[in-house]
Order: structure tokens, then C-alpha cells, then sequence
């Protein structure tokens, strides 16, 4: 909506003027809605700017445009009013629960949350996991056919190490708690022993060949301990509403990892050294060993078998990874060679979305030492300070009703300050600043949410099917949420543009904002029937979009609060 009113009016500009206009919102309050200077022109024309835009303007004002109430020069910018009633009235008959739903149906597919099977979700994994399905969500929203994609890395060290860690200490055993968090444990004891013992360390990379000639003995506890893994891991993704159309074991790309060592050596990409295989990539990049000296292979190696996979499965037109920064250059590395093997069309639409560090309550973690923050404890801890603030506040809520709050304020706070920032920032995730009721969080977005709800299931009236008089919206609360409504177009579009969910929950954030400063200063039960019908109409557009926003990034809603 605002955008189509942007771009309509840049390209209309740029019909009339011959020049390429760039509109941007003004700063200083009275300056109209869009606006842009006349300096280039002028230097073009030779003539005094604010002359120029007072001719540009008043010729703009003999043309007509739909949604455009004024035109006007402020010195040397040409000022551009919109007609917000007539934005309103159109926005009351679009805005529904389908809102802006295209069809298209070309493939995405998203590699995501991909936990290693050697420790339960860390703080990280949660960035990759929420960060992945609200873009898949938002994809989809936008019309996309998205293929949600897991990979389990059961290969390499770390899992190798679990491997280990189990057949010394725990053979035969069967996990007596969260499995995921049972084998994490026994993972933390032996990957401190192997770091220090390098008999161990060797007893590791044996296993990693026998691992990998799916010696039956290794291969079959292998695969019980990394499916017992998964389970723990359901868990999680349950509680997150998460359904994956793939869950891929690197294992499962042995044999195909095999083939592409010969399709890589028909390329003349590598090169013996000492009898591991080095891949050429110099001077583009630096070169990489992707087999060993043992001949087992490396995770570029079946990272590549696996995204050739994908391309011939899906076709995607955007083959996307949330993956950690620091596997950076991995992904050049990866992104290289397939456009190397002649996959160049498919190389360009591979995408790294290169999630940087997340610090909790200022503590940096490693997963290898087990010092990582796990998302299992995180979320309790936040269902208890969830169960606090909720008995202060609705002391009469029943036992049930309290923990099922409680649980969805905590997912909440976590899913939303993890989603608010840019994928590149790193972040400090506080209790403090995410589990506030008022603020940017995910519990103000649930609690605004749920405010507005209220109010019109307390009003009952039927706004449905009324043609409105919009001309009485006139206040100037009730334009700025109007205008932060017309808004959602562009913040899902720039959302899909820069393949992240963060410019979406910003947008929610401005739009629980304005809603709760309308609401603070505007009558709305008590106004007047025609003023009191629009104004629960426009709650109603604003109930709709924040549930869809809420929806879309992953944030349970509650009805009532
Ligand atoms: N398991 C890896 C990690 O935790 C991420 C795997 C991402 N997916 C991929 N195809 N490489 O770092």
C-alpha cells in the first residue's frame, strides 16, 4: 500500500521530470508524507532550485493522483501530502486475514536450526532455528512454496567424540532424561578428556573411519545415539510449531560424496598432497583439504554432495542457509565450487544468511568447553519469571491457564529479542530487556496484541460490511496509525528483499506503538457512533496485522491478557 503510493508516484515523477527521483519521508513535522529535493534538476537546468520546485509542483498539481491530497514547494523540495482517508477506506476494504497473500509457487529452500548432534540447542541454534522459520513463514506468506531442510552433521568430530564418549561411559545405556540433554552431558566430560589425551583424539578420528565404511558395529550405535538426539530435538522444534520436510543425515551422502570426488577430479579441482586431496580455489580463495590422508572426507565435501541434492530435488530459485558467520568462508567455499562444476545459475541464488554471536546476560559460551547456555534451561528460567509476573498481574487466572502463559510469554521474550536485531549484529540477550511487558520485546507485541482484541470483543459492533466516511479520521494519532497500517507491504517486501525477519518485527514494534498512543489519546467506546465505528475499525485492521506479523515471526498469540 505505501509502497505501491511510493512507487506509483516515483515512477510517475520520473515520466513527468525526466529524472530519476528518489521520494523519502520528510524529517520536520508539516512537510507533507514524501518529498525530494530539486537540487540535481536545477544543476541541470541551470536554474534557482526554489523557483524550479515551485514550477515542478505546480505543475504536478494539474495532474491527478489517486491517493495525493496536496503538492506543494518548501524551499527547494517539492512536498508531496497523501490523502490518508482515502488511504483508509481502501485499507478497510483489503486488510483481512489473507491480507497480501500472493501466489506464486516457485520452490525456497531453507537450511536451518541444523543442531549438532553432540549438544542439545545453545543459544545459537536458537538464532539459526527462529531466524529460519520466521523467513520461512514470511516466504511462504509471500507465495513462495518453501522447503523447510534440516541437517544433522553425524560425521564429524564432534559427533565422533559422542560416539566415543558413549561406547566408553554409557554402553548399552539408554538416556533417563531429555536425550538430547543426556548425551550433551556425557559429550562435556569426554570432550574435555579428548582435548588433553591425544590417544583419544586418535581413537576419535578411527571412528570417524569406521564411521564412514558404515562398519556395522559403529555405524549402528552411531545411528541410535544421533536418532536419540533427534528426539530430544523434536521437543524443541514442537514446542516451537516447527515441521521440517527434511531432516538429512550427512551420512546420507557417502555415496554420493564419492562420485563428486570424481566429478571434482574430471574438473582438474584437486590435487594430491601427501595423499590427502587438496580443492583448488586459489586465487579466488584459499584452497581447502576435503579429503584426508585416511581418506575420510570433510564437511565442504558432503555439504557439497548435499547441495547438488537439493538442486536436483527442488529446483529452488533461493537455496538459503542460516548458518553461523563464522562458517563464513565455508560457504564461499561452497557457493565457489559449484559454480566451478558448472552450476553457476544455481550458485548465484545460494545465500548465506551468516548469523553472528549471541551473549547471555553478557557471557560469551563455548559448546566445545560446555559452557554454552542451553535453550532448555533458558526457557524454563523464563517460564519462571513468566509465572512470577503472571501471578502479580491476573491473580485469578486457574493453574493450567497460568503455566500455558507463562510458557508462551517466555517463547515469546526469547523468539523476539533474537528476531529484532539484523542477523549480522551480535547480541546480549538479557532477561531484562526481553521479558519487559512494556518495550521493544515479544511479550508488548503479545500484550498490544491482546489489548485490542479486547477492546473489540468488548464493543460487539459489527464493523464488517459498513461503507465508512473516512474523511472524519482527522487526528493526528488516528493518520500515523493509518499510515503505520499502510505500511505492512513495504516491511514484509524489504523482509523477503533482505532475506531477514528483523525489518518485519521492527514494523511490529512501530505498530504496537502507535496503536497503544492512539489508544491512549483517542476515545474510542465512548465516541461518537460514526467517529467510535471507524475508530474500531481501525483497531480491527490493526488487531489483523499484528496477528499476522505475530504469526509470521513465530510468536504465539494471546487472545486476552
Ligand atoms: N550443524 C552445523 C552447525 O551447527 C550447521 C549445518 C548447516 N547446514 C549445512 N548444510 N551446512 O554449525
Amino acid at each position: 500500500m505505501w509502497k505501491d503510493i511510493k512507487n506509483e508516484m516515483e515512477t510517475e515523477l520520473r515520466k513527468e521530470l525526466n529524472f530519476n527521483i528518489k521520494l523519502e519521508e520528510p524529517k520536520i513535522k508539516g512537510a507533507g508524507d514524501l518529498a525530494f529535493s530539486v537540487f540535481e534538476i536545477a544543476k541541470n537546468k541551470q536554474k534557482n532550485p526554489s523557483d524550479l520546485a515551485k514550477e515542478i509542483s505546480s505543475e504536478l498539481s494539474k495532474l491527478r493522483f489517486f491517493f495525493i491530497k496536496q503538492i506543494a514547494a518548501i524551499g527547494p523540495y517539492v512536498n508531496i501530502w497523501i490523502d490518508w482517508q482515502k488511504v483508509a477506506k481502501s485499507l478497510f476494504n483489503e486488510v483481512n486475514e489473507e491480507y497480501l497473500k500472493k501466489e506464486k509457487n516457485k520452490v525456497v529452500v531453507i537450511d536451518f536450526s541444523s543442531p549438532n548432534p553432540a549438544h542439545p540447542f545453545h543459544m545459537g541454534t536458537l538464532r539459526s532455528t527462529f531466524i529460519g522459520e520466521s523467513l520461512a513463514r514470511i516466504l511462504e506468506w509471500y507465495g513462495y512454496n518453501v522447503k523447510r531442510v534440516c541437517y544433522i552433521n553425524d560425521m564429524g568430530k564432534q559427533a565422533m567424540t559422542l560416539l566415543l564418549g558413549y561406547t566408553l561411559y554409557a554402553k548399552d545405556k539408554t538416556p533417563n532424561k531429555k536425550p538430547d540433554v543426556w548425551l550433551g552431558e556425557i559429550y562435556k566430560k569426554i570432550s574435555l578428556e579428548v582435548e588433553e589425551n591425544s590417544d583419544l583424539e586418535e581413537q576419535v578420528f578411527r571412528l570417524m573411519k569406521l564411521y564412514e565404511e558404515q562398519d556395522k558395529n559403529t555405524f549402528e550405535t552411531g545411528k541410535k545415539i544421533f536418532k536419540w538426539c533427534l528426539e530430544g530435538f523434536n521437543e524443541n522444534w514442537k514446542i516451537f510449531d516447527i515441521k521440517f520436510d527434511e531432516i538429512i543425515f550427512e551420512s546420507s551422502f557417502i555415496k554420493d560424496s564419492k562420485n563428486l570426488i570424481n566429478e571434482l577430479e574430471k574438473n582438474k579441482m584437486l590435487e594430491d598432497v601427501d595423499n590427502a586431496k587438496l580443492l583448488k580455489l586459489e586465487p579466488k580463495l584459499p584452497n581447502t583439504i576435503i579429503v584426508r590422508k585416511d581418506g575420510t572426507g570433510l564437511y565442504l565435501l558432503r555439504d557439497l554432495a548435499f547441495a547438488l541434492w537439493k538442486f536436483k530435488k527442488f529446483k529452488p530459485v533461493k537455496n538459503i542457509y542460516v548458518v553461523g558467520e563464522d562458517q563464513k568462508l565455508h560457504f564461499q567455499q561452497l557457493f565457489y565450487t559449484l559454480k566451478k562444476l558448472g552450476y553457476s545459475d544455481f550458485s548465484n541464488n545460494c545465500y548465506h544468511i551468516g548469523y553472528s554471536l549471541v551473549l547471555f546476560e553478557g557471557q560469551k559460551m563455548s559448546s566445545r568447553k560446555g559452557t554454552a547456555v542451553l535453550w532448555d534451561d533458558v526457557f524454563k528460567e523464563g517460564v519462571d519469571k513468566a509465572l512470577n509476573e503472571i501471578e502479580k498481574r491476573w491473580p485469578d487466572l486457574d493453574e493450567k491457564e497460568i503455566i500455558e502463559r507463562a510458557e508462551k510469554i517466555s517463547l515469546a521474550a526469547i523468539k523476539y529479542f533474537i528476531l529484532k536485531y539484523s542477523p549480522e549484529k551480535s547480541i546480549n540477550f538479557t532477561w531484562e530487556n526481553a521479558l519487559r511487558f512494556e518495550g521493544d520485546t515479544g511479550p508488548y507485541l503479545q500484550y498490544t496484541y491482546a489489548r485490542a482484541n479486547s477492546i473489540l470483543e468488548k464493543s460487539k459492533e459489527k464493523i464488517e460490511k459498513i461503507d465508512f466516511d473516512t474523511s472524519i479520521l482527522t487526528e493526528e494519532n488516528e493518520i500515523k496509525l493509518i499510515k503505520q497500517i499502510s505500511k505492512f507491504s513495504s516491511a514484509l517486501h524489504d523482509s523477503v528483499i533482505n532475506i531477514s525477519p528483523h525489518i518485519l518485527a521492527n514494523y511490529a514494534f512501530e505498530l504496537a506503538n502507535e496503536f497503544n498512543s492512539f489508544y491512549e489519546k483517542i476515545p474510542v467506546l465512548k465516541a461518537e457512533k460514526n467517529e467510535r465505528l471507524l475508530r474500531l475499525k481501525l483497531i480491527d485492521c490493526t488487531v489483523k496485522i499484528l496477528k499476522i506479523c505475530l504469526n509470521l515471526l513465530g510468536i504465539p498469540i494471546i487472545e486476552k491478557m
